[in-house]
């Protein structure tokens, strides 16, 4: 396995639209490699989630997994898609591994349906709600070139690390 480098914000590859991967590429060994290869980099730089992109690769593959608080399992999502977004909202302070130093709150629903391919190709159909369904939605968001910024409706909230270690602390943070 291997780290691999993280784009970071201002890279053109963050505001491409990523291009479907072809299922029948999934088995090989060389997309095996690069999902653990992504699963590595995400746990290295201590986020819960990365997406293609965010590796310069621009494919519709993000990976996820959190043991925290909030926790929900490791999970690979190949060409996903939300099909539903529930009614209701929430706001939730945000980073990225794209994006250094900088924490946001963003409002986003808070329960979605998902369908998209495993890691086998099987397709999934699944609801997620809080933590989880919202860094699906990050995630989604960088296969069609959005980061959190775009989605910030309120820019007054946006905060340097060291800034938000004094004063937000407290309230949970999605770093994905
Ligand atoms: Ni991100």
């Amino acid at each position: 396995m291997a780290t691999l480098p993280i784009a970071k914000i201002g890279n053109p590859v963050l505001r491409t639209v990523a291009g479907p991967v072809d299922p029948a590429v999934i088995p090989t060994r060389a997309c095996q490699q690069f999902i653990d290869d992504m699963l590595e980099t995400m746990y290295e730089n201590d986020g819960i989630g990365l997406a293609a992109p965010q590796v310069s690769r621009s494919e519709q593959l993000v990976v996820m997994g959190c043991d925290g608080q909030e926790a929900f399992p490791e999970t690979v999502l190949i060409n996903p898609r939300i099909v539903f977004c529930g009614p209701a909202q929430v706001e939730m302070w945000e980073g990225c591994l794209s994006v250094d130093g900088l924490r946001g709150k963003v409002t986003r629903p808070s329960s979605i349906r998902v369908q998209a391919l495993d890691r086998a190709g099987v397709p999934l159909d699944f609801e997620a709600s809080g933590l989880f369904a919202v860094c699906i939605q990050h995630e989604l968001d960088h296969l069609c070139g959005k980061l959190f910024l775009d989605r910030m409706t309120d820019l007054s909230t946006l905060t340097q690390l060291k800034e938000f270690d004094t004063y937000w602390k407290r309230e949970p943070v999605t770093v994905v």
